[in-house]
């Protein structure tokens, strides 16, 4: 247990069932007290109507038993038996009382370390070189970003891994046209305006396929391209190093706009294990993993098939010779257990890649790499669809630009916040427009259940109200802003007062910040984080409507203002932890 980990209520109560349970029925130790927020009282417990059965007794006589056996000490005030055989349970408020000021005393709001020890490789972003990253990058990156923030304060050792398609035959074809065409303008200090190298690359590229398809020469000259790339041969790799510098770029640009995390020395591309595939292939043959396929290296699901019934194959090495995605994966895989010694491997991709993860890890399973005692996980995102309820396009049908649409998002974010008049100068109204249209194009992301499809609609998304970035944005500023009025003073809470029963909710759901995020890391499913956020939001806005902060007496007014700083606190802590800033004022 960390240093400042506050225990929440409801872990307390669960415990005090436990015991209950224990005491009461020896032969039932260990069964879940099955205890949950409710409405009926602070916290409700459906141990007895689930396990009755195995009590061989009525629920409402188990109820009554576990009644009795309760420790009614520090946290249990009364309990209620209702319906069937529910304990309804409240919690005394000088308890209340006590788990705000011991979240507010701590610097990490009382959250403990749960993933403490846990050396976790997370892959994500990955874009590919010489291609604009398109808005499924975008929700990898975002997510990826979100759960690696989130498991490094749970306390895990987060290791980032940017899986960039850095490698690959379409180089030759890339590499032999610019040197043909040496006039083509592509590297960034070239460029004019908001053109980026990947995306000149992106369309150089495009003609470069063309001319590859009618012109069997260039054709032939390209293919030597990709034998000189494969073999070294300089001019042509200091070429290729080129062409993923000024992509890479390009892609750090928009991380440092998004603020993700990814540095440069998160990137591990696929040419990284280029030297080891062979190796790879090699133990995958000697275990009698990888076998041949019509003049190719395949390796068989054993759990798989296809729609013939036919085993689902890998492709470990094609009958030309070549490696493709799926070798490199191989080698990746094992790097990552043996030379980054992870605990847990996860993978943030679109969900149309599910079944070469799954067989993927099967491989390595086999292969005795992945053992039992880690952790892989695909961790899938479903499509960004159009507001036309379509896979996003431009109108032309081609790749939407992520740096077109920040610029949107931030611009319809300005007029939004314009809107209000909070009589921002020029300076403040750009930063905060840009803080609040990344954060609501991360929001809008995050927000939404990970394997569902989303529809991007920038107006929805900088929305004022509803469930939104710029509502719990602005919600943080309401409290820092009564905070401020306030005088932003010390503030000792007074155990004593009896709570109101807004003040109770918010004060409860603020208590139950720890146990989402441990939610969180266990889903890998942010939407949790945000969909807490929101019911904070709100729980504050009732609270403050039912119960007057600054014009209260002491010694009211100064747990009100506890609240308000605990509020302030899990809000701007908790959006941090989904990538997103919380300005003071907006
Ligand atoms: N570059 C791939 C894409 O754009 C994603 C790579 C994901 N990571 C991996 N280890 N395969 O779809």
């Amino acid at each position: 247990m960390s240093n400042h980990e506050v225990q929440p209520l409801l872990g307390q109560v669960a415990t005090i069932v436990s015991a209950a349970i224990n005491r009461a029925r020896p032969e039932l130790a260990g069964a879940d007290p099955v205890v949950r927020r409710s409405e009926h009282a602070d916290f409700q417990s459906n141990a007895a109507l689930a396990l009755a059965k195995r009590a061989r007794t009525r629920p409402a006589d188990l109820a009554g038993e576990l009644t009795t056996a309760l420790d009614y000490a520090e946290v249990i005030g009364s309990v209620e038996l209702s319906g069937p055989g529910f304990l309804n349970i409240t919690v005394p408020d000088h308890a209340v009382w006590g788990q705000v000021s011991a979240r507010l005393a701590s610097p990490r709001l009382g959250v403990g370390a749960p993933e403490e020890g846990r050396r976790t490789v997370i892959d994500y972003s990955a874009p590919n070189i010489a291609k604009e990253m398109h808005v499924g990058h975008l929700r990898t990156t975002i997510i990826g970003d979100s759960l690696a923030r989130v498991l490094g304060f749970l306390g895990a050792e987060v290791i980032r891994q940017n899986h960039l398609g850095d490698w690959g035959t379409q180089f030759g074809m890339l590499i032999q046209y610019l040197d043909e065409h040496p006039d083509a303008t592509w590297r960034h200090d070239e460029l004019s305006g908001n053109t980026s190298a990947v995306s000149a690359l992106d369309e150089l590229y495009k003609t470069a396929r063309k001319v590859f398809d009618a012109d069997p020469a260039f054709a032939d000259r390209s293919r030597q391209r990709v034998v000189a790339l494969q073999s070294g041969e300089p001019a042509t790799l200091a070429r290729w190093k080129e062409i993923v510098a000024e992509s890479e770029k390009a892609f750090h640009d928009i991380y440092h706009r998004l603020g993700v995390l990814l540095a440069p020395e998160d990137s591990v591309g696929e040419s990284f294990y280029n030297p080891v595939l062979a190796d790879t292939i090699a133990e995958l043959v000697d275990a009698g993993i990888a076998v041949d396929s019509e003049g190719a290296l395949v390796i068989f699901s054993e759990e798989v098939t296809g729609p013939e019934g036919n085993p689902v194959p890998l492709m470990v090495r094609k009958s030309d010779g070549g490696y493709g995605y799926d070798t490199t994966d191989l080698a990746t895989i094992r790097y990552r257990i043996h030379d980054l010694k992870a605990d847990r491997l996860l993978y943030v991709t679109d969900s149309r890649q599910a079944l070469h993860f799954r067989l993927i890890f099967e491989a390595a399973r086999r292969v005795g790499w992945l053992t039992d005692d880690i952790e892989a996980a695909h961790v899938p995102y479903g499509t960004v669809l159009g507001p036309d309820g379509r896979p996003f396009k431009t109108r032309a049908g081609g790749t939407v630009r992520l740096m077109d649409l920040l610029d949107d998002a931030v611009n319809r974010a300005r007029a939004v916040v314009q809107e209000k008049d909070s009589g921002l100068d020029p300076a403040e109204l750009d930063r905060i427009a840009e803080q609040a249209g990344i954060g609501a194009v991360k929001y809008a992301d995050l927000s939404t259940s990970r394997t569902k499809d989303y529809a991007f609609d920038v107006d929805r998304m900088v929305s004022l109200t509803g469930n939104t970035g710029v509502y719990l944005q602005y919600a943080h500023t309401r409290v820092r802003s009564i905070l401020r009025n306030a005088g932003d003073p010390e503030i000792t809470i007074d155990p004593s007062v009896p709570l109101e029963p807004a003040e109770r909710a918010l004060a409860l759901e603020l208590d139950a910040y720890s146990t989402t995020l441990a939610e969180v890391g266990a889903s890998l499913e942010p939407h949790r984080l945000c969909g807490y956020l929101y019911d904070l939001a709100r729980d504050f806005t009732t609270f403050y409507e039912a119960c007057p902060v600054l014009k209260a007496g002491e010694p009211v007014r100064g747990n009100r203002l506890a609240l308000c700083q605990l509020t302030g606190r899990t809000l701007e802590h908790g959006l941090g932890l989904l990538g997103i800033t919380a300005p003071d004022r907006m």
